[in-house]
């Protein structure tokens, strides 16, 4: 059920995806994304093969389904030196061990928006990112019409840094998208010539 009504005291609770999950978050992705993933990426999420995923559900739902998925969100470890933002990093970035998580999915089913589980489940991510050593930033893509992520992204601070033209083709039509990029681990772009002389006629560190 992706239209759960919601209980009267609604309690979040984040745990990993699992197997058990592969159904529900097969159906949650066909409903809230106009983008269809491949059945392996679904099971790729649940078995955790080359995936990180948290999902959240509601542990006072009235309907016994209190273990149900009603928000997820799913990533992966990248290289830094083999992504398309290795020129936002910084100096060290071309350095072989530095990774970045790169968000693939997040949704939150209709009825259970707008309590804060996104931005959890992205602080889950972020904290994630942050507890591997060689990682420097967490970043994602977002259609350029989709009002709620970006505002999302940009209340949890993510930086826009680019637009994309045409980087989504949905049924025969091309949309742009924004990339986001959140810093984790003293990550940071690169030195502009102007920040290098502020650094050396003031002393500021940035
Ligand atoms: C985008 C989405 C994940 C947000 O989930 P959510 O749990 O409702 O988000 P939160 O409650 O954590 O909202 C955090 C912030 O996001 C922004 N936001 C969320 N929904 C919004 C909306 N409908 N309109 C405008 N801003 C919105 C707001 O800044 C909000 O902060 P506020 O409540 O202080 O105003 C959810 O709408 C969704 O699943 N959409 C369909 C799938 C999707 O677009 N995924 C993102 C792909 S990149």
């Amino acid at each position: 059920m992706v239209n759960p009504n919601v209980s009267s005291q609604p309690k979040i609770c984040y745990r990993p995806i699992r197997p058990s999950d592969l159904d529900i978050l097969e159906h949650i992705h066909g409903r809230l994304f106009p983008i269809r993933y491949e059945s392996t990426f679904f099971h790729d999420v649940v078995n955790g093969r080359d995936i990180v995923s948290w999902g959240a559900v509601d542990s006072n739902r009235s309907d016994g389904r209190s273990d149900e998925l009603i928000g997820f969100v799913t990533a992966r470890i990248v290289l830094a030196k083999e992504s398309e933002i290795v020129d936002m990093l910084g100096y060290d970035s071309a350095r072989s061990d530095q990774t970045l998580v790169y968000v693939l999915t997040l949704g939150v089913v209709e009825a259970y928006r707008s309590f804060g589980i996104a931005s959890s489940l992205i602080r889950e991510v972020i904290k994630y990112a942050s507890s591997i050593p060689t990682c420097r930033a967490v970043y994602l893509h977002v259609i350029s019409y989709n009002n709620p992520a970006i505002n999302l992204y940009k209340k949890m601070s993510f930086k826009c840094v680019r637009r994309l033209q045409g980087f989504y083709l949905i049924n025969g039509q091309h949309y742009d998208s924004f990339l986001f990029l959140y810093y984790v681990n003293g990550g940071r772009s690169p030195c502009s010539p102007l920040k290098f002389c502020a650094i050396l006629l003031t002393g500021l560190s940035f």
